[in-house]
């Protein structure tokens, strides 16, 4: 687990130009799914590509608590011999889910319907953070929740012994909340709908059709509306984890900030629910070309080519957008600073409960470099200052938080003085080889 050992600083300088191959990891989002869905079918789902992040490292020790027989045969390539929908043991132990959000949230819909008692805890960042909005849905199948103050972690959920189906619209746009609901639905009897007025990412959807339930999607005025069959017998699927997007924008924005870089990124998801960055970029003057789509691992990738862009322009970006880019705006907010004029960022009120308060770590690490900053609950606002024009030169407080400790790094290879982070050892939960990939695309990172 991250955040639990000693803090590991890092510090990043200005880089020459960036060139090579960044083949990054697989997606977090589906690796955490196909071991728990692969958990819930009967019988051997085969990963290749499995991310081996922390998080997901700590979400096959979980399923394994539950019954489920994980093994690893290779780099990236796992088995799960599931045990049913409903097949799950009570663990013997608390289950501790680290730092991840997603772990923790979905593994609670899937036990809240199976009638077991189940404790859950997580690193000092994850005990911060809400899980009401995933206790309140599985209230209604019948499941009980015991947690510390303002729903946080340390929890135990007592699970529904004879849930019954629900009708959910989601009050925040949230994949973790509509997941948790799908998989509590699925051990119940009859029908479970969640309703979404915006679409989030779809993978728990488009994998629960791969594993054989019955599912499907309207799409009308109210938003999306899921449908989907209780207790169906999940069939054991092989599935090729694709490259994740959110670890694959690092890479891509250091590539346009640092003159010079020209590199390639391959098999980016352009799925409509993830690309929401690479389509605020293009609109910033981003030179990205989209080479060779196709389809990987049941989703829509391109390879990108990247190169520095030292023309981009601030835009507004679309409220409405922020779903499909949820994960990205500390790193989108890096290269609005090396952008001319205003980027601003509304309808973002979610990113206070991720990893960190990523408003406030963003704005406080920005200012700390020489970037002005405005912000509001909901909104944040950076002054970009051009290409190459941004001091550097501090040090940015990371909060346990992988995706701002990435973030702070990549504008220290595009600053004019070193920028460090307080601890850079969060990393591994999302992007383990983020060091030796950067560094061997030609950023000069040191510990
Ligand atoms: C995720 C959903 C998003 C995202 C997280 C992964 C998922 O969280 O931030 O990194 O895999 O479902 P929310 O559901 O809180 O928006």
């Amino acid at each position: 687990m991250s955040g639990h050992g000693d803090a590991q600083p890092m510090t990043a300088r200005k880089s020459g130009p960036l060139s090579g191959t960044a083949a990054v990891p697989g997606d977090k989002s589906i690796s955490h799914r196909a071991l728990i869905f692969g958990a819930m079918a009967v019988g051997e789902t085969k990963i290749t590509g499995l991310l081996e992040g922390q998080d997901v490292l700590d979400t096959a020790k979980a399923m394994r608590a539950f019954g489920a027989e994980v093994t690893q045969h290779g780099p990236g390539a796992w088995s799960v011999h599931g045990v049913g929908v409903g097949g799950f043991r009570e663990p013997a132990d608390v289950i501790d889910c680290g730092n991840s959000g997603t772990g923790v949230r979905l593994i609670m819909g899937c036990m809240a319907t199976t009638g077991m008692t189940a404790t859950f805890t997580g690193d000092a960042s994850l005990r911060k953070r809400p899980m009401g909005r995933v206790t309140d849905p599985l209230a209604l199948f019948g499941a009980r929740a015991y947690g510390r103050h303002g729903g946080r972690l340390p929890m135990t959920i007592v699970g529904a012994a004879n849930p019954v189906p629900v009708r959910y619209a989601l009050p925040v746009a949230s994949a973790q909340v509509k997941s948790a609901v799908l998989l509590a639905g699925l051990n119940a009897p009859g029908e479970t709908v969640v309703i979404e007025k915006e679409p989030t990412r779809d993978h728990s959807e488009r994998m629960l059709l791969g594993f054989g339930a019955e599912l499907h999607v309207e799409k009308g005025a109210e938003g999306h509306i899921i449908t989907l069959k209780g207790q169906p017998e999940l069939r054991p699927q092989t599935v090729a984890v694709p490259r994740d997007p959110s670890s694959a924008a690092f890479p891509v924005c250091a590539a346009l900030i640092v003159e010079g870089s020209d590199i390639l990124v391959p098999g980016v998801s352009q799925n409509l629910t993830r690309n929401g960055l690479y389509i605020t970029l293009v609109e910033m003057g981003a030179e990205i070309e989209f080479q060779n789509p196709r389809e990987e691992g049941g989703e829509p990738v391109a390879d990108l080519r990247v190169r520095f862009s030292g023309n981009m322009k601030g835009i507004e970006v679309p409220p409405e957008r922020a779903p499909s880019m949820i994960d990205e705006y500390p790193i989108l907010s890096v290269v609005a600073a090396f952008a001319s004029g205003k980027t601003v960022m509304r309808g973002v009120k979610e990113l206070r409960v991720k990893e960190s308060d990523r408003i406030d770590a963003m704005a406080r690490g920005l200012e700390a470099c020489g970037v002005t900053i405005e912000e509001d609950e909901d909104t944040l606002i950076v002054h970009g200052m051009g290409a190459g024009g941004v001091p550097g030169g501090a040090t940015a407080a990371t909060h346990l938080d992988h995706r701002i400790a990435m973030s702070f790094l990549v504008c220290g290879m595009a600053a004019q003085k070193p920028v460090s982070v307080d601890d850079a050892s969060p990393i591994v939960t999302s992007f383990p080889i983020f060091e030796g990939l950067m560094t061997g695309l030609g950023a000069t990172l040191t510990r």
